[in-house]
């Protein structure tokens, strides 16, 4: 195992996070830094993928190194029944680094035990997702100037969705007090609560997104509702559209509210939402190659350029 891995945000400390975000600044200023020269970058993809996929395939590109991989796992001989260990054992001879994104929780972790090449987890089943963490931590702090002591409202899918659960842990170092806005079927699972407590983090969880909750909130982080971890589409049925975040919600909220959303939404944010200075989730998904190329040199031990 190579401890340059970014399998979840749990393994990583308070000087990492920050460290990381450092790093998104520097290529937020410097996008085109070629300091991936002559590397060679996985990304192998067995669930769909639009924004993660393609924000580090440009996070290499940009920093000037090559990648191979594919978006499809039906294109590779995962179809014929090659294991994954053997898919890792393999591509660990062709490539510096390695991003994967899985349908089963634990992969990345798996993954890991197999090749001492840096592997980086693009989302491993409803389990986590950290590099989602990190730009959500960068849209955050650019937006409200400090990690500290905020109200972060998560809605939606809290059962299913692994960017509010990456999120929800990362967020331990910093104070926050968070709103949970679910339907029973999809509450913020009991290890997650746990985590709150274990960790002296304020929470409430809440079946009605009421005005007093969006209110009170300096982000508001909608989740989709995670359809393809159904395995009966009657209860998706059910809850799909529970929560719809509409302009006129926004009336009497904070001016340094910020709504977050990782993508791609479905229904919960209406389109007239978009054009508020309050709607920052296609600003969040471009600071997704920024922290990904701060992800991508800390992975492949690339100092910055002193500046
Ligand atoms: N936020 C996110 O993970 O989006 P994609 O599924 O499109 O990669």
């Amino acid at each position: 195992m190579n401890d340059r891995s970014l399998v979840s945000i749990e393994d990583i400390s308070k000087s990492d996070i920050l460290e990381l975000l450092h790093r998104a600044r520097y290529f937020e200023a410097h996008p085109d830094s070629k300091l991936l020269d002559g590397r060679v970058v996985a990304t192998l993809f067995f669930e769909p993928s639009t924004r993660t996929r393609l924000s580090f395939e440009t996070a290499v590109n940009r920093l000037g190194g090559r990648v191979i991989g594919f978006s499809d796992a039906s294109t590779s001989s995962a179809s014929k029944g090659e294991t994954l260990k053997d898919t890792i054992k393999m591509v660990s001879n062709y490539a510096d680094l390695i991003v994967m994104r899985h349908f089963l929780e634990g992969a990345a972790r798996y993954a890991t035990e197999i090749t001492d090449t840096p592997i980086v987890n693009a989302g491993d089943g409803a389990n986590q997702h950290p590099s989602q963490t990190m730009l959500d931590l960068y849209s955050i702090l650019k937006t409200q100037g400090r990690l500290e002591d905020l109200t972060i409202t998560m809605v939606g899918d809290l059962k299913y969705g692994r960017t509010v659960h990456s999120l929800l842990m990362a967020m331990r170092y910093f104070r926050p007090r968070f709103r949970f806005v679910s339907a029973p079927e999809l509450r913020m699972p009991q290890e997650y609560l746990d985590f709150c407590r274990q960790n002296g983090i304020e929470y409430s969880e809440h079946v009605d997104f009421s005005r007093e909750v969006i209110d009170q909130s300096d982000i508001i982080y909608m989740t989709r509702v995670q359809r393809e971890r159904f395995s009966d589409p009657m209860e998706y049925e059910k809850v799909k559209n529970l929560y719809s975040l509409k302009l006129d919600m926004l009336s009497g909220s904070k001016d340094n509210l910020r709504i977050l959303h990782p993508l791609p939404r479905v229904n919960e944010i209406a389109q007239d939402v978009d054009d508020s200075p309050k709607a920052y989730y296609f600003e969040q998904a471009r600071n997704g190659v920024f922290a990904r190329q701060a992800i991508i040199t800390r992975a492949l031990g690339i100092e910055l350029p002193q500046s």
